[in-house]
């Protein structure tokens, strides 16, 4: 797969776009809206039940002819086959990038190293479910006898963030008489907190590890099979109140869970790539199986989307040129993503670790430094609650921030006018970015002089509108898929491995070093810089 390709700054498509952005960067989205009346209209794309409106961008036609362009020049189309048929595309790791294999239905085949990954695929969500069965019907009982009520996920990162951020958005279809937690931080707080109401005989614990050696992961563990000791008394009670995912069958026995209850996944599912599979299990306890394949299902109509659609109407490789747009030509160095649906409230956060560990990288595949952006920062909340923190700073700031509004036709709590209510404030938003108000406008309001300059909006700031019928299982799957293929598209375009993340390794190591001098009995050597030196023995002699 590995054709030749220019430096991204020597492409032609590059170098066009840099002359056409100093046109354009003088263009206001009012003149673009008034000489073409149908922008609204053309300057959209509907795909698996996902319509977005992207006109409301500072492109026109060039934009997007030379975006297009710079995608192809790029090989996006050549990378994201690679990663369809299981090539070993993220290089630094020398492993597949295979997610899309996790939704893929029974039947087809994707090969690594001669073997078929969605039969194993369909072997563990098998097994998943039937476990599910087994615990929401109440037939799996504690040690004691007891049904489980209580499901408590330990994990952190990608092990984490999913089931969190799924749990949340499908609250909706879950079954209610079971309570679920997410422990991540090693901050014994977040444990504590987690079990404080709990009865050890009706909590069952997922420890869910790629790897099964995280610090935080592992640490929160050994401290949950204490708790659940401590009143359950013999280690035999493990094997009804403790499960694993994992990779690591070696470390999970060696914790002391039966493999028999370890549900599996593969290198080639990376950790933010990896809600689909057996870390979805809690997911699957909550909304029952039958809505995690709907879920599933609802992925790979966006991934067949993603495969097959020309890329002018591809919604993930829009999306993808539109943040690349930004990020390198305008140096945006963010994007907010607004949720206008209160259940998609860990959506940004769970978009964080997504795109950012994915491209938030400084040199190419080969190892060169870039000299060009790359990933920016992820950030948001839902609205309407941000309009009343941040969106001053984004409509009358200094700064220019993309913003993706994401809402839906319908609401799964119909009550009073509310849902008009709230998706009226997202077109509102939307509106009074792109167009702002002017001087002219704010004085034929009888506004003092005085305050007119503080009353003026600029406008001509960017943003999309997506828009769905309503949250299911099915539109969650394809809206994680839809950025998770975005990000695929801007890391292709930069040239970078999306699916390492060496970058979280250095902290952790030294982490190691200071834990061991925190506790030493001894006086530690002074071997670190003057402030780290400081701080620890700060930290020694208060605590
Ligand atoms: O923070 C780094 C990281 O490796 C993430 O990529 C990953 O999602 C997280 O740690 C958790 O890793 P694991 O599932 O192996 O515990």
């Amino acid at each position: 797969m590995a054709t030749e390709r220019k430096p991204l700054a020597e492409r032609a498509a590059w170098q066009a776009l840099q002359k056409h952005h100093q046109q354009i960067a003088g263009k206001h989205l009012r003149d673009l809206f008034a000489a073409d009346p149908a922008r609204g209209e053309r300057y959209t794309a509907e795909a698996a039940g996902i319509f977005l409106d992207y006109s409301k961008n500072r492109i026109d036609d060039e934009t997007l002819k030379l975006l297009l362009q710079l995608a192809e020049e790029s090989g996006v189309a050549e990378r994201r086959d690679a990663m369809f048929s299981g090539e070993k595309i993220n290089i630094t790791e020398n492993r597949a990038v295979l997610h899309v294999a996790l939704r893929a239905p029974k039947g087809e085949k994707i090969l690594v190293d001669g073997e078929d990954q969605v039969a194993l695929v369909h072997e563990v969500l098998e097994k998943m479910a039937g476990f599910s069965e087994k615990i929401r019907s109440g037939e799996w009982k504690g040690y004691t006898g007891k049904p489980i009520k209580n499901i408590v996920n330990i994990g952190i990162g990608g092990s984490d963030l999913g089931p969190v951020m799924a749990y949340e958005a499908l609250k909706h279809y879950t079954q209610r008489d079971l309570t679920f937690r997410f422990v991540s931080n090693v901050d014994g707080t977040d444990f504590a907190e987690a079990v404080i109401d709990l009865s050890a005989d009706e909590t069952l614990f997922l420890v869910a590890s790629k790897t099964f050696t995280t610090l935080e992961t592992m640490t929160n563990a050994h401290s949950a099979r204490t708790w659940a000791l401590a009143s359950l008394k013999e280690d035999a009670a493990i094997a009804k109140h403790f499960v694993a995912i994992s990779t690591n069958a070696k470390e999970v026995a060696k914790f002391g869970i039966d493999t028999a209850n370890m549900f599996g996944f593969w290198d080639w599912v990376g950790g933010r790539y990896s809600m689909d599979s057996a870390i979805g299990l809690s997911t699957m306890l909550a909304i029952g199986p039958d809505n995690f394949y709907d879920l599933l299902s609802g992925f790979h109509e966006m991934d067949v989307h993603f495969k097959s659609t020309p890329f002018e109407k591809n919604l993930p490789v829009l999306l993808g040129l539109l943040t690349v747009w930004y990020a390198d030509f305008f140096n945006a160095q963010t994007v907010a993503i607004l949720p206008y649906e209160q259940y998609l409230k860990r959506f940004p956060a769970y978009l964080q670790q997504l795109t950012m560990e994915s491209n938030g990288k400084h040199v190419t595949l080969e190892g060169a430094t870039v000299n060009y952006e790359t990933g920016p920062i992820y950030w948001g909340e839902p609205g309407t609650n941000g309009q009343h923190s941040f969106y001053q700073l984004i409509h009358q700031g200094t700064r220019l921030i993309p913003c993706d509004f994401i809402g839906f036709f319908k609401t799964l709590n119909p009550l009073g006018r509310h849902h008009d209510m709230l998706m009226a404030n997202v077109f509102a938003q939307a509106e009074a970015l792109a167009f702002g108000k002017t001087a002219d406008q704010v004085k034929a309001e009888g506004v003092p002089e005085n305050l007119v300059p503080h009353k003026v909006f600029e406008g001509n700031r960017p943003s999309n509108v997506i828009l769905a019928d309503k949250l299911t299982p099915a539109l969650l799957g394809k809206l994680v898929a839809l950025y998770e293929h975005a990000v695929f598209t801007q890391g292709a375009i930069w040239n970078i491995d999306s699916f390492d993340q060496w970058g979280v390794e250095l902290g952790k190591v030294l982490a190691t070093r200071i834990l061991g001098e925190l506790e030493a009995e001894k006086e530690p050597a002074a071997g670190h810089d003057s402030s780290t030196n400081a701080l620890i023995q700060k930290y020694r002699v208060s605590k």
